[in-house]
């Protein structure tokens, strides 16, 4: 039995319990047998929950990109490692050998050092999903710069408060992007961006679109002819197992974003054995992740732990909606994709064009489909099931967060029974634990609690870049000696979990994260705005939807309301992104408050979801009766 690689239930359960009955030994094992290290560990685990601290892998040296790249050379050279396809099916896909990503990254770890980027220097990657992006993530890796990619959706004032909150030397991005029909002026956004962050030494900027661009002197480089001049061999730097790889933001539920620190080693060890198994990648087998490389799913499941196994992962630069709804579907025929991996809310956009655009492809190509980043309903999980999967591939329903680095619970496909909306079972080494009110454990099976996680695992994020003391309150503080996930869930009969959603002010939007506070601040800096309260409610295809109540100030009353909503979604859109406009804005008199002057959003939540049947005891607020008039005048 190798316990690298699951092949059925019973394997899952002894290695599981072995997981966690030993964990140390456990770990031990999978990292010496199944990575290259320049030197090995003198500890694997040593960690306290209370500071919070967690080290694995402890003062051992390596390189993730020699994992990633260096060793498959002899055996994988000529294997594709990426598979670019673009954004127009009409422009050629390319294939990356191993070989030549290693030269590439190589080339541009170069690059970086001709520019005075050393090890520990942050780098700002806002780039669309071209090559270059994840060849960029890879050079940082070489050098030992901390890479921090922005989604390339972030607004400019999004993409400085980045760059500034963790103090980045360096912004790699293109002159424009391609999406569906349209372009975006990205190079655009960073000049706007760069404004405020008086830090930046350099800009890289890659060809995309062959727009006419200002290239600021000094400050900006086409990257290409840099590429072109750099040499191909770049011994990579040796790093410490706990040396941060990378900085990842995720949004709050209030104050500004969390850059999320991952470790080398073990960020590396837990995306590989976690790809693997999840997926049940075989050495021919072509891999393909609709994430963008912005979020974590695209860090961990396109690069790093696919590379890491030596598989082949497509990189898509575009939308699924163009040229038309059938461009998934085109994509996995077209390079006979065998493990598609995507988003509920995909899944839900592509359902209600119904099966004339997936009936004109041929998928048996696919064996394994998966789903990650929010409840997945099971009308979307039947639809999946029936008409992609055509009943014979297993769905892996997989839950895990910027912060855990890599997938936590979920079936092992093949092994484990799936059940629609059930993630199921926790992967190996996973100990996780359902919490009441009270700060006590739920033991037993049908059961509904707080989702924490009692020991640590590999992939677990080290920090908040700059403020550690936010990681203890937001993650160790809420549940003694627990990571509080800020999820809830359930445990049904035969202990299986299902994620009931967040249990905080974050919502999930098409698969993103939003926090409600930053939305709210960007709807207060509106001039004739006095006070606002977002909640998410039920959205047929994002999942969640946001809505907005808004009070206006005297100034702001005889003002027309679209066009207050239109200058309103403008302000989020300048602020955060498109992602985090409004679907709904209603303009009310009054928010209901509690005594002490909180705005009760649970009420507010209520009534955007027309429950207002369970909307509970109003009488103790501060003012009861706007609750009526809100229900009254809701949209
Ligand atoms: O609420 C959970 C939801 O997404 C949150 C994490 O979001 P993010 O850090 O952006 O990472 C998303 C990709 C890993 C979680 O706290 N979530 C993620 N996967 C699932 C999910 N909710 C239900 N089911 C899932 N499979």
């Amino acid at each position: 039995m190798s316990n690298y690689h699951i092949k059925h239930l019973e394997e899952y359960y002894q290695v599981y319990r072995k997981s966690v009955r030993n964990p140390e030994q456990f770990w031990d094992e999978i990292a010496e047998e199944h990575f290259v290290w320049r030197k090995k560990w003198d500890n694997v685990l040593s960690w306290d929950f209370t500071k919070p601290e967690v080290k694995w892998f402890e003062n051992a040296k390596l390189n993730i990109t020699e994992n990633c790249l260096d060793r498959h050379l002899p055996t994988r050279g000529d294997k594709t490692a990426i598979i670019f396809e673009p954004n127009d099916p009409k422009e050629q896909a390319q294939h990356i050998t191993y070989s030549q990503l290693h030269a590439r990254v190589c080339k541009f770890a170069n690059v970086l050092k001709d520019k005075g980027i050393k090890k520990g220097d942050r780098v700002c990657i806002y780039l669309p999903m071209i090559p270059e992006l994840a060849i960029s993530v890879l050079a940082c890796a070489r050098i030992g710069a901390i890479h921090s990619v922005v989604f390339a959706g972030f607004s400019a004032t999004a993409l400085s408060t980045r760059i500034n909150d963790c103090d980045a030397k360096m912004v790699i991005t293109s002159d424009g992007s391609y999406r569906g029909s349209k372009t975006i002026d990205l190079k655009g956004i960073v000049d706007e961006a760069l404004e405020d962050c008086p830090n930046i030494d350099s800009v890289l900027v890659a060809k995309r679109i062959n727009s006419k661009i200002s290239m600021k002197d000094g400050r900006d480089h086409w990257l290409q002819p840099l590429l072109e001049d750099a040499h191909q061999d770049f011994t990579a730097e040796v790093m410490d197992a706990e040396d941060a790889l990378f900085i990842l933001y995720t949004s709050g539920s209030t104050g500004k974003p969390k850059g999320m620190v991952h470790s080398s080693a073990g960020y590396m060890v837990y995306t590989a054995y976690t790809f693997k198994n999840v997926f049940q990648y075989k050495e021919d087998d072509i891999y393909w992740c609709t994430a963008d490389i912005g979020w974590i799913t695209g860090h961990s499941y396109i690069v790093y732990g696919p590379l890491a196994n030596g598989a082949t992962t497509v990189m898509f630069e575009g939308v699924p909606s163009y040229p038309d709804f059938g461009r998934f579907w085109d994509i996995v025929q077209k390079h006979k994709v065998n493990q598609f991996y995507t988003a509920p809310t995909a899944i839900r956009a592509l359902a209600k064009q119904g099966t004339e655009y997936v009936d004109k492809h041929d998928l048996s190509s696919l064996k394994v489909l998966g789903t990650v980043g929010e409840p997945i309903n099971e009308e979307a999980w039947h639809w999946y099931n029936e008409n992609i999967g055509k009943k014979k591939s297993p769905i892996v329903d997989t839950w895990w967060q910027t912060e855990t680095g890599g997938i936590m619970i979920t079936p092992i496909p093949f092994s484990t029974p799936t059940k629609p909306t059930y993630a199921t079972l926790p992967f190996i080494g996973i100990q996780p634990a359902l919490m009441d009110e009270n700060g006590d454990e739920i033991k037993g099976n049908q059961v509904e609690g707080r989702l924490c996680i009692k020991y640590p695992w590999p992939g677990i994020a080290r920090t908040i870049w700059g403020d550690h003391q936010r990681y203890k309150d937001t993650y160790f503080s809420a549940y003694k000696n627990m990571y509080f996930t800020g999820d809830g869930a359930m445990r049904d009969e035969v202990g299986y979990y299902r994620i009931t959603g967040r249990v905080d002010d974050v919502i999930i939007v098409s698969g993103h994260n939003l926090g409600t506070a930053p939305i709210e601040d960007a709807i207060n800096e509106h001039q004739a705005v006095a006070e606002s309260a977002i909640v998410g409610f039920p959205h047929d295809v994002k999942g969640s939807a946001l809505y907005g109540y808004i009070t206006l100030k005297d100034s702001g009353e005889s003002r027309n309301h679209d066009n207050l909503r239109k200058e309103i979604n403008q302000l989020i859109t300048d602020r955060i992104g498109p992602i985090a406009k409004l679907d709904k804005i209603q303009f009310t008199n009054g928010l209901p408050k509690t005594r002490s002057g909180k705005i009760m959003r649970r009420i507010l939540r209520k009534i955007a979801s027309n429950e207002t049947d369970k909307l509970g005891d109003t009488s103790t607020l501060l003012n009861p009766e706007v609750v009526q008039r809100i229900i009254d005048e809701k949209l």
